[in-house]
């Protein structure tokens, strides 16, 4: 069987890498995918790259029926920064780009349907006192967020009008080995990860949130191989996190254990200014990401700093 995954990036790559070790044939479809950090990703795994952008609809069609598609990731979108500075580009793609591959896979009577959603959709503003469920009330503070929100309610909207088999893991900041930095928690995590690992000193010079929840890219992954798999699902939106929140410390303290004399420094002002961001009050309940696909997260904080810290060491002897 074959997936067309939208998008060629941190969390496409590793979701390709993953499918592809449960026995499918991965088809990635990116305007703009790098050949080199797709093939680090997928190790010696085979797979395909179509140059393709979602808004042309004729070529995603054509796509999904030369390559004999039978299941859709849709991955591709703006990311905040982006969004933020270019709304009307990131409008069509993240929305009309959603929409296109709902209208694909419809009309190509297709599988599974994962869509990429996130935690941005959320009011992290409110505190209810307890773990971030699904129930969490809705209040994107950014422009990535609320086009995410449109992209999910329409999907959610094409299963039930149109029978589209649409699943909605909602992702909390995920961190790994990418080919740029998108989000701001990836930001921290590679500031913090990247340059420890191959014996540089790092100072952090630029604002963070100091209290964030990091959900590592091999976990996260693994979430997008369950919600590609699971039959007959209760629920179809789904909080994926590590279901625990880390401050700045905690994380620089930990690389520092996993990375014996690793230097690292916070910029007081940078500190100043960072110490009371807090990007969510709670982590994500997992209730309902174990109940409905049996997932927890593999990684601890420890082991996903280990294993990104090996895998920028090994970049670093093949460069991109
Ligand atoms: N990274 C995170 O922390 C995080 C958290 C929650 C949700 N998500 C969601 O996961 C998805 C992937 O995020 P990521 O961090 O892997 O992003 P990324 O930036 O690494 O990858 C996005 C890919 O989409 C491609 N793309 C952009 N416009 C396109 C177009 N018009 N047609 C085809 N491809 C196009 C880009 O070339 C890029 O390779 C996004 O939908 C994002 O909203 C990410």
């Amino acid at each position: 069987m074959t997936v067309l995954i939208t998008g060629a990036g941190l969390l496409a790559t590793h979701a390709g890498k993953a499918l592809a070790d449960g026995g499918e044939r991965i088809v990635y479809y990116d305007v703009a995918p790098s050949e080199a950090y797709v093939r680090q990703v997928m190790d010696d795994r085979p797979y395909t790259i179509v140059r393709g952008d979602v808004l042309d609809m004729p070529h995603l069609m054509h796509t999904i029926a030369r390559e004999k598609v039978t299941g859709l990731v849709h991955s591709a979108a703006f990311l905040p920064e982006t969004a933020r500075e270019r709304p009307f580009m990131a409008t069509r793609v993240t929305v009309e780009g959603t929409v296109n591959t709902l209208e694909a896979h419809r009309l190509a009577g297709l599988g599974r349907y994962v869509l990429c959603s996130t935690i941005g959709i959320y009011d992290a503003s409110v505190d209810t006192g307890r773990a971030m469920e699904e129930d969490q009330p809705i209040g994107p503070d950014s422009f990535y967020g609320c086009l995410k929100l449109s992209s999910e309610v329409i999907a959610l909207h094409y299963q039930k009008a149109y029978g589209v088999d649409v699943m909605a893991p909602r992702f909390c900041p995920v961190y790994g080995l990418g080919q740029w930095y998108s989000s701001g928690g990836a930001i921290f995590m590679a500031r913090c990860i990247e340059g420890p690992a191959l014996g540089r000193a790092v100072v952090i010079d630029k604002p963070f949130s100091n209290v964030n929840q990091y959900l590592y890219v091999l976990d996260a992954a693994q979430a997008i191989e369950r919600c590609y798999r699971v039959r007959d699902p209760a629920e179809r939106a789904i909080n994926i996190g590590s279901g625990a929140l880390h401050s700045a410390p905690d994380v620089i303290e930990t690389v520092k254990k996993v990375i014996p004399g690793a230097r690292i420094d916070i910029d007081p002002a940078a500190w100043a200014s960072s110490k009371d961001r807090v990007f969510v009050r709670q982590p994500f309940s997992l209730a309902r990401a174990r109940a409905v696909l049996g997932f927890t997260p593999a990684f601890t904080l420890e082991a996903a700093i280990a294993d990104y810290a090996a895998k920028v060491r090994r970049r670093a002897q093949q460069p991109v």
